[in-house]
């Protein structure tokens, strides 16, 4: 990010507000900060995480605003309300201002040592690629994963962007827990298309960055997440035969468009 808007946020927040930036993405800049949003103003050991929805140049300036607002505002209902999910991990939320496009959060992977070279699950699974990419803990992870989008899915939310970096890795009990993050375009669904497309963008992001493992890996996600459902008798075999059987054709269907180029 450049200085001038550095130096903008540095402004807005309150320039005792320490920054470091940790990501830019497509869409926003995620600092983190010793500071508190709202208790007074002085260095905590705890850490929180700032993301920024700067304007787009490239949009019409009141298009841009109503978009920023929104999802600014979307993502922080959904965290909200996913929060109190038993058994769901997301990042908690500690405030929101959506007219300027700044949520504040818990910060996910404060006690992740430097040197573990990763914090999502994109990287997790890059590292043990060269490591062994069959490892124990890739399948214990990747199970996990798949019961977090199995919690996500049975409650009836859908993430609307799920790939491998949008899950977060934390070190807790002495595995690895996977968070979900990254919530600006997930919507409550009950719409069995919604949560086949979801499965089909994870499936896609694994395949296209870990192709030769993928299979394996689809198998490890996707028992995690069946578990899920199975823990719910015959309501629930009859609603994950649902979701697999439209993840299926979703993939047909990515399939098909793929052809025809
Ligand atoms: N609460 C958090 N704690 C720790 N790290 C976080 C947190 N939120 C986000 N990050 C880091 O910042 C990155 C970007 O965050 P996020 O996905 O929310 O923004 P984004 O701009 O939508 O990103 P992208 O466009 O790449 O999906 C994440 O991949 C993660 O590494
Ligand atoms: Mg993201």
């Amino acid at each position: 990010m450049s200085e001038e808007m550095l130096s903008k946020v540095s402004d807005y927040l309150d320039s005792r507000v320490p920054l470091t930036q940790i990501a830019q993405g497509a869409e926003a800049v995620v600092f983190s900060t010793s500071t508190h949003p709202y208790l007074p103003l002085r260095e905590s050991n705890k850490k929180f995480v700032i993301k920024y929805r700067p304007p787009k140049k490239y949009r019409h300036p009141s298009i841009d605003r109503a978009l920023t607002k929104h999802r600014t505002l979307s993502e922080s209902r959904l965290l909200a309300k996913l929060y109190l999910i038993p058994g769901l991990k997301v990042p908690q939320l500690i405030a929101c201002d959506a007219y300027n496009g700044y949520i504040w959060l818990e910060f996910l992977g404060e006690f992740l040592p430097d040197d573990a070279g990763f914090s999502n699950l994109k990287n997790f699974l890059w590292m043990y690629a060269d490591k062994d990419p069959y490892d124990a803990v890739v399948q214990e992870t990747l199970s996990k994963v798949g019961e977090q989008i199995g919690l996500l899915h049975w409650n009836d939310y859908c993430h609307g962007d799920l790939t491998s970096s949008n899950i977060v890795l934390v070190r807790e009990g002495g595995t690895w827990q996977p968070y979900l993050i990254d919530f600006g375009l997930g919507s409550t669904s009950s719409m069995v298309e919604d949560k086949g497309v979801d499965l089909y963008v994870l499936e896609r992001a694994i395949v296209s960055t870990h192709s030769a493992f993928a299979d394996v890996y689809k198998g490890w996600l996707m028992q995690g997440f069946s578990q899920v459902y199975q823990r719910h008798g015959e309501k629930g075999d009859k609603k994950l035969k649902e979701v697999l059987n439209r993840f299926q054709e979703v993939r047909m269907r990515g399939r098909k468009r793929s052809m025809i180029g």
